[in-house]
Parts: structure tokens; C-alpha cells; sequence
């Protein structure tokens, strides 16, 4: 009989996505502090826009290079159908503002290569690789310490799409699906190795997710769930900025505000 863990929520509202960055990077860094290698830490880094605020911030922390040689494995929950050196990689935004910085050892980073030409078959291989390195719980999935994840308008994370998350086999810990709005292939996380992860830290910042934040947060009778809201780790943390947080119901959700 497998035992569930409990899974637990929680969402700290930022006054400003500066100030979530900096929120972000302390809890980060608060976590390498404390962790006792080995295991190293595993960490998946996510994409988009709004890591590049928190991988700045946290290329300032003096601690933050020696934290990351010493006890991380770094991943990432989705890619892009583009080499690293495009600037739509999420490896490549990575590079440019952590890994670079930080001086990160390239034997820790372990990159999806988004140019492959079989998106399937990386995804295979990058989830081969992902099980040679991380530590899989009793139930045999690789539980990531900490995973990185942000949210669209349209309630997809990592790349599951709303119109694209149900064609993957829920069996696969990578997936490959093709992604309309982007017209391209993309390869990520599936939910069942987001949800085996002992923490998820959600970024959302900005007015324009607010209304989709309302809904995942919130939720709706009978409404239609998006992935973001099908994210249930040991620990999910949602960081907002007060824009973002601007429509949820306080009623509803217990919300930490952080000054
Ligand atoms: C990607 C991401 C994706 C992203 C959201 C939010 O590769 O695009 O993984 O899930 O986190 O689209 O993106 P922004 O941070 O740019 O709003």
C-alpha cells in the first residue's frame, strides 16, 4: 500500500517582483545553506522571463557560486525546440545570467538539448539522465529537491499546455508535446516527476496573470483545472508579486504577505 505524503501549500506575496526575486534567491540559497551533501541537491531551473530577476539576484550573493559547486545538480523543467546559444534557450538565459556569473561547474549543469531533431528521443534521454543522477523515492520517480516553475496567462507551467498536456503518457517522467501557441515542439517535466519533488517554488509576477492566478489559487465549481493547478508537490510555494496577487480572494486563500 503506497503512503501518500501530505502535500502542502503556500503562497508569500511580494510587494514588488524585485522584491520576489530577492525573496526567491534567500530561499534558494537558505535551502543549499542548510543541505548536507551527499546527496547533492536537485534542482530544476525554470524558463521564461522571470527567473532572469532571480538569477541576478542571486549572482550577487557572494555565497551563492561556492553553495552550487559544492552541493547542486542543476537541471531544467522544459526547453524550447532551439539550440543554447538562441536567445529563446532557457539554458541559454541560464548561462548568461547565473551559470556565467557564478562561475557554475559544467559538469553539475545538466542542459536539455533543445536542438535535438527528435524531440521524443531527448526527451528519453534527458529523463535517462535524470534518473543516473537523481535519487529515485519509494515509489521509483527521481525526487527533485527543488523545482523551479513559472506560469503563462493560460495557466500552462514548465511546457504543459492546456491543449497540448493530455496528449503526453501520463507515464512519462520528460515529455516532448508540440505546443500550438508556439508552434513548435517544446520538451518538460511532466506532472508526476513535478509532483514527486520534495518542494516546487512557483514565480509569478506581473498584473496580466492575476486573473489566471485567481483560478488556480482560488479555484472555480466545475471549472476547467490548467496544469499550473495540477502541481502538487510534498511542498508547493507560491511567490507572487502584488500585482499578480491583485484578484485572489483572501477568504479563500491563506496568503503570507512579506514586507
Ligand atoms: C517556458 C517556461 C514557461 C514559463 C511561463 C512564464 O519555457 O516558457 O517554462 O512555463 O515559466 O510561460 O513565463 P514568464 O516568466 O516569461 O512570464
Amino acid at each position: 500500500m503506497s503512503v501518500s505524503i501530505p502535500t502542502v501549500r503556500e503562497v508569500l506575496v511580494y510587494r514588488s517582483a524585485e522584491a520576489l526575486a530577492e525573496g526567491a534567491a534567500s530561499l534558494l540559497l537558505d535551502a543549499l545553506n542548510v543541505h548536507v551533501v551527499p546527496p547533492r541537491f536537485a534542482i530544476a531551473l525554470s524558463g521564461g522571463d522571470t527567473p532572469k530577476a532571480i538569477y541576478h539576484t542571486m549572482a550577487k550573493r557572494q555565497e551563492a557560486s561556492a553553495l552550487f559547486n559544492e552541493k547542486v545538480e542543476l537541471f531544467f523543467s522544459d526547453e524550447r525546440a532551439v539550440p543554447p546559444d538562441h536567445d529563446q534557450s532557457n539554458y541559454g538565459v541560464a548561462r548568461k545570467y547565473l551559470l556565467g556569473p557564478l562561475s557554475i561547474r559544467p559538469e553539475i549543469v545538466h542542459r536539455i538539448q533543445g536542438e535535438a531533431t527528435d524531440p521524443a528521443a531527448e526527451a528519453a534521454r534527458y529523463e535517462r539522465e535524470i534518473r543516473g543522477v537523481v535519487k529515485a523515492a519509494a515509489n521509483g520517480i527521481p525526487c527533485f529537491d527543488l523545482v523551479m516553475l513559472g506560469m503563462g496567462e493560460d495557466g500552462h507551467t514548465a511546457s504543459l499546455f492546456p491543449d497540448s498536456y493530455h496528449s503526453v503518457p501520463a507515464a512519462d517522467l520528460v515529455v516532448a508535446p508540440f505546443v500550438t501557441a508556439a508552434g513548435s515542439y517544446r520538451i518538460s517535466f511532466n506532472l508526476s516527476l513535478i509532483n514527486a519533488s520534495r518542494q516546487v517554488l512557483f514565480l509569478v509576477a506581473g498584473a496580466k496573470k492575476a486573473h489566471m492566478l485567481k483560478k488556480v489559487l482560488c479555484g472555480e465549481a466545475n471549472a476547467y483545472i490548467p496544469p499550473a493547478a495540477k502541481v502538487k508537490a510534498e511542498r508547493t510555494v507560491w511567490l507572487l508579486d502584488a500585482e499578480a496577487a491583485s484578484q485572489l480572494d483572501r477568504r479563500i486563500v491563506s496568503v503570507k504577505e512579506v514586507s
